[in-house]
């Protein structure tokens, strides 16, 4: 396994965005363990906090909450993942804490401020244990958050939710765990907020418009976003590109899903968005197929959907592959046919198209190419073998949040769409454990869609020969 050892100090990813990338913060990072240099800057997310407010209806309140630590098993939690919102509207990564946002200036313990961040306090007997705390300065320093507390004030801060017209918050979530050496985990939050929030007349609390405005901004991308977005693309491109590289019969699933969160890791991706999915043979007909154990066969298609999360944003790119190297006749035909059905999705990504328009583009070419080939009798048979929507917009989540609403521009979605024959499927067994996706991520414009991840080969022939080229885990003769 040689390939597993090499390289690891080089730098994958080339990015030509410099002129947008953000302006490096004023004061030592390092003292607050931030060694990345191109997070986005506190301007970026006092923005969305404005944006929101102005939203929000007079002498309103909005309550975000971050996400829980979840935990695997015994005394051992996932590693930690900040709610998209609250990372949002704060570019904290810390847990256990509460941000409250006011559509005006209110005096809250003698201070008049628009927002609280209510924060685990800095703790060295905790910090040596999980990491260090940007505590009150840091988070006003480098977040830029106008005012904060220890999240052990909240309950006793002066916070009379009855005094607001409308106090927005979202649906809690159900599985929180509490830390019984922790008063002031999420668990002690909530209810310390439900005590809070209990005089408050029904109808004063909203829990679905944050919901949709979030969704709202969320959906069209800044150009830092999107420089955050390109650079996780591309991360994921070098990756798909490296694994065609590699690709040979009886490689593992797991060894091409190895290459793949390698090259993610030592681009600087803190993670994959999502798990990763390596099916091939059969496992190319099972969607979000993750388990990655079987060994690959030269007869059998690669379905490689993968998406590299860079400062938190996802990329999501598919590529399907053959093992050995060659489509046969009949993989070469259902590729071809979602191919087809792909650029007819991509031609519809246009700002003011509807959402749904790449998916009537692509399920219509499948429809009628399927019953050309007698696979279905009638357009209705199409869901058999595409039972998947075409898109998704893409951004902090990999199903990311948006409005439905006709296409925006600087909004991001996934064109993507699939054929998959199981076994036992009612047409000609020559068809069966056929699985094909391709997935591209499409930049909505006022003009033509960018399809930011077409650095990676798509067609039938430029996969085949990708894949007779060396690579950095090539192992082939
Ligand atoms: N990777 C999951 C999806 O494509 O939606
Ligand atoms: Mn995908
Ligand atoms: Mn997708």
């Amino acid at each position: 396994m040689r390939f597993f050892y090499l390289y690891l100090l080089f730098s994958f990813v080339q990015t030509g965005y410099s002129q947008e990338q953000p302006k490096k913060h004023e004061i030592n990072l390092n003292q607050y363990a931030i060694y990345d240099t191109d997070l986005l800057p506190a301007s970026f997310y006092k923005k969305n906090r404005e944006n929101l407010r102005a939203l929000m209806g007079n002498n309103s309140v909005a309550v975000f909450f971050s996400n829980a630590i979840k935990n695997r098993s015994n005394d051992v939690d996932f590693q930690y993942h900040q709610d998209p919102n609250f990372y949002y509207l704060t570019g904290l990564r810390e847990p256990n804490s509460i941000l409250v946002i006011f559509k005006n200036q209110v005096e809250i313990n003698g201070e008049k401020t628009k927002e609280i961040l209510f924060i685990q306090p800095k703790e060295k007997s905790k910090e040596v244990w999980t990491g260090k705390r940007l505590g009150k300065l840091g988070v006003e320093m480098i977040l830029g958050i106008e005012t904060s507390y220890s999240n052990k004030e909240f309950n006793t801060t002066n916070l009379n939710f009855e005094q607001f017209s409308k106090v927005y918050h979202l649906p809690k979530q159900t599985d929180v765990n509490d830390n019984v050496f922790d008063k002031s985990d999420l668990y002690n939050l909530y209810l310390q907020f439900d005590s809070k929030i209990a005089p408050v007349e029904t109808e004063k609390e909203d829990k679905t418009k944050l919901i949709q405005w979030l969704a709202k901004l969320r959906e069209v991308k800044t150009s830092e976003e999107l420089y955050l977005m390109r650079k996780a693309i591309d991360i994921t491109c070098v990756a798909q590109k490296e694994l065609m590289k590699a690709l040979q019969p009886n490689m593992t699933e797991y060894q091409s899903e190895a290459i793949i969160e390698y090259i993610f890791k030592a681009s600087g991706a803190e993670y994959p968005g999502f798990p990763s999915i390596l099916g091939s043979g059969e496992n190319s007909c099972i969607l979000h197929y993750s388990t990655n154990r079987k060994t690959m066969l030269g007869s059998n298609l690669l379905v490689s959907d993968v998406g590299a999360e860079y400062h938190g944003y996802t990329a999501d790119v598919t590529r399907t592959m053959p093992v050995d190297g060659h489509f046969s006749k009949e993989e070469k035909i259902i590729y071809d046919i979602v191919l087809k059905a792909q650029k007819a999705g991509i031609e519809e990504c246009k700002a003011g198209n509807s959402f749904w328009d790449p998916n009537i583009a692509a399920t219509s070419v499948i429809s009628q190419e399927l019953q050309k080939l007698g696979i279905i009798k009638s357009p209705i048979g199409v869901r058999r073998y595409f039972m998947h929507g075409t898109s998704h917009y893409l951004g902090l989540d990999v199903h990311d949040v948006g409005t439905y609403l006709p296409l925006k521009a600087n909004s991001i979605i996934t064109v993507e769409p699939g054929i998959y024959i199981p076994e036992g499927s009612p047409c000609d067994k020559k068809w069966w454990n056929i699985g094909v996706r391709i997935e591209d991520d499409v930049l909505i414009t006022t003009e033509k869609p960018e399809v930011l991840s077409d650095c990676i080969p798509k067609t039938t022939a430029e996969i085949e020969l990708m894949m007779k080229e060396i690579g950095l885990f090539s192992q082939k003769k």
